[in-house]
């Protein structure tokens, strides 16, 4: 059976940022963290620290298949943590066992960021940061027209095009506070306190 992202059920103890390369969830995730008072914590960075290697490393050495195995179990730990905003990977909803997860753990809302394919790819010529898969971009938008169905089962959709980091966080933190998913912090007390 397919497994749909959508749901979640209990409070949210964990916001999901989920979206291709250059969506801005690693980004952003630390502004959305500081608006909810809770962690940041960024799956790639997780891995790095597992492996004892860089991304790039473990695509080098290991492979991809290797890659994607070691990212679901990290993913596997993260999503035991409560109160964290957590960035994956752009490929981690490939895993069935991480959408399976994201899917059935009560309190996990998972946050679709959403661009334009070209848009991701210009912000990520423009960071710093080495990407193995940018290597082939030619595969880049078949892998993107693969995964998106799966990101659009997010609980919560919100387009990054033409927004500062700092307004996606405020958008993202307005849409959860809107579906009454977080407490709203000016003091009314309708939402739900996290
Ligand atoms: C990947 C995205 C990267 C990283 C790895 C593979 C992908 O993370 O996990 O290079 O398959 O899309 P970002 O989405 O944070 O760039």
């Amino acid at each position: 059976m397919p497994h749909t992202l959508r749901s979640i059920s209990g409070p949210p103890q964990r916001v999901v940022l989920l979206g291709f390369m250059g969506a801005g969830k690693s980004t952003v995730g630390p502004l959305l963290a500081a608006r909810l008072g809770w962690t940041f914590h960024d799956a790639d960075r997780a891995i790095e620290e597992r492996a004892g290697l860089s991304v790039p490393d473990v695509f080098r050495l290991h492979g991809e298949a290797a890659f994607r195995e070691m990212e679901a179990e990290t993913i596997a730990g993260l999503l035991e943590l409560d109160q964290s905003v957590i960035a994956l990977g752009g490929g981690a909803v490939e895993h069935p066992s991480t959408r399976s997860l994201l899917s059935s753990q009560a309190g996990t809302c998972t946050v679709f960021l959403d661009a334009q394919l070209e848009t991701m790819i210009d912000r990520c010529n423009l960071s710093t940061g080495v990407r193995p898969l940018l290597q082939n971009l030619n595969a880049l938008p078949e892998r993107y027209l693969r995964r998106l169905p799966l990101y659009q089962q997010a609980t919560v959709t919100v387009s990054t095009e033409g927004l500062s980091p700092d307004a996606v966080a405020d958008a993202v933190f307005s849409r959860l506070r809107d579906r009454e998913l977080v407490a709203d912090r000016a003091g009314s007390e309708k939402g739900r306190t996290l």
